[in-house]
């Protein structure tokens, strides 16, 4: 499966979620704390569902079109995931922003997100330029991190679309955060974030493995500048010997076709034995009717532009 959805949340679901941990937070995201804001949210939430869905078809087509083009899938897989009500809120709190939904609108452009994980470099900067050249699609911000790894060794490409998700009072134009990364790149981001946020180690322990991932992060993408250049010249091999093919295949077709003008020419030109025969009460009678009738070589070859004694080629299959 090319793409995991997760279902945007509905109002049951919030109504779930909706424990002590994080009731404070509510309280000041609405001080009414309202059944209403919450159908707000979950609306809203359906709306960036909307985008993501969008841009992940988007994606799977282009992947697709290589496919039918016996080209190399370009996408490895896909993720995608929206942004929890609990994150959203705590992402306002850390950036001192107001707790109100036009603030979420505002300010907060990763609700939709999706992770696209590429077998090469270069793929990744195909798929992102076919993706941003497209007409309903807006690029509102790249962060390019694999021509400048953060200094932790982080390495992709980050670009925020803005995508129209049409409901029944009209586009609503949207934000998806795509995060567009190799297999190597996201085999190391996934330790990396593992070490960041998910452990219980000494801190010098985690200082001397982040030394390490940056090291690796290094070594990571010089393998895969090796590997790129290794499918590159796969790539070039196969696109000229298809070229070649391409060719050839003209080539043939248009003899084909030379060889049956030929043949028809020949066919008029000449006078068939059976009519010959037919025709025929005396040798001297028959030999004048062949003189009249039949277009001498040379009247044949200047009238219908077709050499008369050719033999025709046999065509190659
Ligand atoms: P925030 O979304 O508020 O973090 O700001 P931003 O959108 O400007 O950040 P940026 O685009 O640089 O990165 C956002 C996302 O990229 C994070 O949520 C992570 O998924 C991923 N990311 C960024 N930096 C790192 C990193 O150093 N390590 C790992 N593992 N992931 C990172
Ligand atoms: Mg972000």
């Amino acid at each position: 499966m090319i793409l995991e959805r997760k279902k945007a949340p509905n109002i049951a679901q919030l109504g779930r979620q909706y424990d002590r941990q994080y009731e404070t937070m509510l309280q000041q995201f609405d001080a009414q704390k309202s059944f209403e804001t919450l159908s707000q949210f979950s609306a809203l939430m359906q709306v960036y569902a909307g985008a993501m869905r969008e841009i992940s078809t988007k994606l799977e087509n282009l992947d697709d079109e290589f496919q039918y083009r016996d080209l190399a899938n370009p996408i490895h897989h896909m993720e995608s995931r929206l942004k929890s009500l609990e994150s959203i809120l705590g992402k306002l709190q850390r950036k001192g922003l107001p707790l109100e939904l036009e603030s979420v609108k505002d300010n907060i452009r990763d609700i939709a997100g999706i992770r696209v994980i590429c077998n090469y470099i270069d793929d990744v900067y195909e798929v992102a330029e076919l993706l941003s050249k497209q007409d309903d699609v807006e690029v509102l911000r790249v962060k390019d991190y694999i021509k400048n790894p953060k200094p932790n060794g982080y390495r992709s490409l980050h670009i925020i679309y803005t995508v129209p998700v049409f409901l029944s009072d009209g586009p609503h134009v949207t934000p998806v955060e795509v995060q567009f990364r190799t297999i190597a790149m996201d085999y190391w981001a996934s330790l990396e974030h593992q070490l960041r946020y998910k452990n219980t180690l000494p801190d010098t322990d985690i200082a001397e493995h982040s030394k390490t991932l940056l090291a690796v992060a290094t070594q990571l993408s010089s393998v895969e500048n090796a590997m790129q250049e290794i499918h590159r010249d796969i790539t070039r091999h196969h696109e000229t010997v298809d070229a070649i093919e391409a060719v050839a295949s003209a080539s043939r077709a248009q003899r084909t076709k030379e060889n049956a003008a030929a043949i028809d020419a020949l066919d008029t030109a000449t006078p068939t034995h059976d009519a010959a025969a037919n025709e025929a009460p005396s040798e001297s009678s028959s030999a004048k009717a062949a003189a009249s009738s039949a277009p001498s070589p040379a009247t044949l070859a200047t009238t219908k532009s077709v050499k008369p004694a050719q033999p025709v080629k046999p065509v190659r299959k």
